[in-house]
């Protein structure tokens, strides 16, 4: 039989603003659950955080968009929204769009990662967790790891991933995707994936036999709700080994850590730190974005795991320039492109600034050097 990982997550409440979810939260995701395991619905799962997001890591055999999965899910999100309203925890059931669940969770709220596989001998996966980003932050590291040969070797030296990978981009305006193959068309995908924002990196493929390599979640919360209501903190798998990247080239497009959009009020840029567990909570400026590697050996269905797999001093520099980075960013201040351009930020007083200062713009060659100030202050220029 076919597994399915799914990987589902959602924001349903804080302890202390946005710093992560309250145990009792887990454990009431948990216990919905390991309920469905005992049905037999599940055959394994693992309940973790990373910063204000529940993750639900589960292994069946449904196939991916399943309804039972889904609103399994949708179940094990709303017993975390209860335990949220009880303790009055921060933006309780925030991503939880709609009161009533039809079926599918993709569109709702809850970002959604699934992949279906026939099991290798062995099956090493990771599961990336990021927090106050968006579904675009994966696009620099997914290039590097299937198509960047100065990140990974195996891409010159196996060969059975010399013929390279095939992307699927996804334009989340229009709602289309296109693939794309590369090496031979690196440059149209790279002229797409480099603006994050729209063009998301969404499944990789091995050329060679179709094999599907990696899944990434791109819901956009913007526009599941008409406005903009918050970065969609996405979520990754990627498969490793055996004429796939190895589970240290995958880790390896993690070593840089670049910048990406979301931190505070989903509004600004800053690095992406690979953090522990341990610190898969957020503080400084409500981030910075982080994103945690969990490693898993799948055994008919069964979770092997998890590696905590930044847990390490290996990646202490990046770490460190990290920080650094965090730094100088947060020293602009309110200014770009610190603070993300208008269009993409999720609060913004623009608009109604605009509107009062309306009557105050005048066009240059009224600013006459005599027109006195109090005049323009009080606008009554005309
Ligand atoms: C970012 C995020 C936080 C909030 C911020 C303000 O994704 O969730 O940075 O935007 O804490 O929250 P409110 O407006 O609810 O006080
Ligand atoms: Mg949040
Ligand atoms: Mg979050």
């Amino acid at each position: 039989d076919k597994i399915t990982l799914s990987v589902i997550k959602a924001d349903v409440g804080s302890i202390s603003g946005h710093y992560m979810p309250h145990p009792d939260q887990l454990a009431a995701a948990t216990k919905v659950l390991s309920e469905a395991k005992q049905k037999g619905l599940l055959i394994d799962f693992y309940v973790t955080h990373v910063g204000d997001d529940i993750q639900l890591i589960m292994t069946h055999t449904k196939g991916p968009d399943h309804p039972d999965i889904h609103g399994l899910a949708w179940d094990a999100f709303q017993a975390a929204t209860k335990v949220a309203k009880e303790l009055k925890l921060y933006a309780a059931g925030q991503d939880l769009l709609s009161d009533a669940f039809s079926g599918n969770v993709r569109g709702l709220g809850p970002g959604v990662a699934e992949l279906e596989m026939e099991e290798r001998k062995a099956e090493p996966v990771i599961t990336f967790h990021a927090d106050k980003t968006e579904p675009g932050a994966f696009n620099l590291p997914m290039y590097r790891i299937f198509a960047d040969p100065f990140n990974t070797a195996g891409l010159v030296i196996d060969p059975r991933m010399h013929a390279g990978f095939v992307f699927e981009v996804f334009d989340v305006y229009e709602g289309k995707s296109v693939l794309l193959k590369t090496p031979e068309e690196s440059y149209d995908l790279l002229a797409l994936i480099g603006t994050p924002g729209r063009y998301i990196v969404r499944r990789v493929y091995r050329k060679e036999d179709n094999l599907l390599a990696a899944v990434v979640s791109v819901e956009r919360l913007n526009l599941v709700a008409g406005q903009y209501v918050g970065k969609d903190d996405p979520v990754a798998i990627v498969r490793a080994q055996s004429g796939l990247p190895a589970v240290g080239e995958i880790l390896e497009a993690f070593a840089f850590p670049h910048l990406v959009a979301g931190w505070m009020r989903g509004s600004h840029h800053g690095p992406l730190v690979p953090v522990s567990m341990r610190y898969a909570r957020v503080t400084r400026f409500d981030g910075p974005p982080r994103v945690l590697a969990l490693g898993w050996n799948i055994s008919k269905g069964r979770l092997i795991g998890p590696a905590d797999l930044f847990d390490d001093v290996a990646f202490d520099e990046t770490r460190r320039l990290a920080l650094q980075i965090a730094e100088y960013m947060r020293r602009h201040g309110p200014f770009m492109p610190h603070r993300l351009g208008p269009e993409e930020m999720e609060y913004t007083t623009l608009p109604e600034v605009l509107e009062r200062l309306k009557n105050r713009f005048v066009k240059t060659e009224e600013v006459k050097v005599v027109k006195r100030h109090s005049e323009m202050l009080s606008g009554e220029h005309d």
